[in-house]
């Protein structure tokens, strides 16, 4: 679709314009100063602006740069008046895309509006593009290829430049902190502060004066103008965690921000403006929470314009050898250890479990089987207890969450496995969701192999599928040997 904003304070111009253009198939909206065309831009997207030279209050040098600095790659086109070429010719070394003479030709118009369209499409995608080879893809630092996490990497992509509030739902230790980071990362408030405030962890009151802030002599003790999270976040994202356990009185307080984009500090004689893009995330079952009356439902349908769930690891236990050792390289840093590599039962043991608290929990566990470890090898011996014994419970979970959308799971639960010889025994071939071979080294190898394969040999799909950027993926390739070096 093809959306253009006409700013231009004469209605019968804006009038014609509108005319012409939707007899070509635009869509046309309009603004009836620069102020306004601004504030229109903040909520709404259209391909190209249209924006007169001439207008009272903001003008169109300035309004024009104000729209560069805050949409780079949006084409304007500028309307001038008979007698002040000279002024658009300006504008045109300050990025405009092009000048139309008042009254514009209505070929004329269309042509050079059409042109700016499709340069716009090619700006959208060329920076697509760079964003997607560059090594600042804001989802690298989620793990996976999954199907499961590649819809989340998607979704963040898709969702993340938008100014849309967005609620994470998802399990605990599942990464939703790490998929709001990603969405911030992503958005075009990426430069500006990610604020968080977890709303579990204060109670009521305080939670209060954390997110709105309170002025001086608001009450005993408030010696000076405290902001609140709402005001720190401005221009950026306000990460709200835990929204399940948020008091319902605070529910209202915080509706009603989030709805008129103000907030109230204590003992503040007027709302304050604040512009923030609000993510939230919960471990709790919301729709749930509204049908016991423990969350209302107003502020549900306010935070969940988007959606996105965090999977669990039990379903896309395919993750979870490349996850392990991007949490070992991590792990063995933080902990000065040098861990080679994990035997095949210790792995074996990891892929039967059920983990029920997540990538969380196997950061937990790895890293315990680090400090106990006294070789470089991670073995099954340095694994908790209730890893090694939760196992049926992880197959059978394991086999629900393969169900869907994978290939078949190996009959590993049935083939009379009894211990850890058995386990290396029971025939994992090569290509099937959880058939690994022994080491990481392996299992990584094997997953660059299964990616390589589903995209065709694609390397920059393949990277993106990994989460990895394609330098490292060029850089695991000669690792493994799969590709000559120099290549
Ligand atoms: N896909 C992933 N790739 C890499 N690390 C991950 C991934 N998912 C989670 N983690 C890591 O696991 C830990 C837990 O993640 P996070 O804090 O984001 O979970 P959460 O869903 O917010 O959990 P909770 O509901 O308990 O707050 C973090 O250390 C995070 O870095
Ligand atoms: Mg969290």
């Amino acid at each position: 679709m093809k959306r253009l904003l006409v700013i231009d304070d004469e209605p019968g111009h804006r009038l014609m314009v509108r005319a012409v253009m939707e007899d070509s198939g635009w869509t046309v909206e309009e603004a009836g100063s620069g102020e306004e065309g601004l504030e229109f831009l903040a909520q709404d997207r259209v391909n190209v602006v249209l924006l007169d030279m001439r207008m009272p209050g903001m003008d169109g040098q300035e309004t024009l740069a104000r729209i560069q600095e805050l949409h780079p790659g949006l084409p304007v086109v500028m309307l001038t008046a008979f007698g002040t070429v000279g002024s658009a010719v300006v504008a045109m070394k300050k990025g405009a895309f092009d000048y139309l003479t008042k009254p514009a030709d209505n070929e004329e118009l269309t042509a050079v509006l059409e042109k700016a369209w499709d340069f716009g499409r090619l700006m959208e995608e060329n920076e697509n593009l760079r964003r997607r080879l560059s090594d600042d893809d804001p989802t690298a630092p989620i793990v996976g290829a999954s199907q499961a996490m590649c819809r989340v990497r998607d979704f963040i992509r898709q969702a993340g430049p938008s100014e849309a509030t967005i609620l994470i739902m998802g399990e605990s230790g599942t990464g939703k902190e790490l998929v709001a980071q990603a969405l911030h990362d992503a958005s075009n408030r990426a430069a500006q502060p990610m604020v968080k405030v977890n709303c579990a962890a204060l109670p009521g009151h305080l939670l209060e004066s954390e997110l709105f802030g309170y002025m001086k002599g608001a009450f005993t003790g408030a010696v000076r103008d405290k902001p609140g999270r709402f005001q720190l976040a401005r221009g950026g994202t306000l990460f709200l965690d835990e929204i399940g356990e948020l008091p319902l009185e605070l529910q209202s307080k915080l509706l009603r921000a989030l709805q008129e984009r103000v907030v109230e500090p204590l003992g503040a004689v007027r709302p304050v403006a604040v512009d923030v893009r609000i993510i939230a995330a919960t471990n709790r079952d919301l729709r749930r929470a509204v049908e016991v009356g423990e969350f209302r439902e107003d502020l549900f349908f306010r935070l969940n314009v988007l959606e996105v769930v965090s999977p669990p690891l039990r379903d896309r236990l395919e993750d979870l050898p490349m996850l392990a050792g991007r949490l070992l390289e991590r792990l063995c840093r933080k902990n000065k250890k040098g861990i080679r590599s994990v035997s095949p039962e210790f792995l074996d043991a990891l892929m039967r479990y059920a983990w029920p608290g997540n990538v969380r929990e196997l950061e937990n566990v790895l890293e315990r089987s680090l400090i106990l470890s006294r070789s470089d090898t991670l073995g099954p011996d340095s694994l908790p207890s209730q890893v090694l014994t939760d196992r049926q419970d992880g197959m059978d979970r394991q086999g629900r969450g393969w169900g869907a959308d994978a290939q078949p799971s190996l009959p590993r639960g049935d083939t009379g496995w009894q211990g850890e010889g058995d386990a290396l025994n029971s025939g994992y071939g090569g290509g099937v969701p959880g058939a690994y071979p022994g080491s990481l080294d392996d299992a990584e190898r094997d997953a660059l192999l299964r990616a390589l394969d589903v995209h065709g040999g694609h390397r920059e799909r393949t990277a993106d599928a990994l989460g990895i950027s394609r330098r490292t993926l060029q850089y695991k390739l000669k690792k493994f040997g799969l590709i000559r070096r120099g290549m």
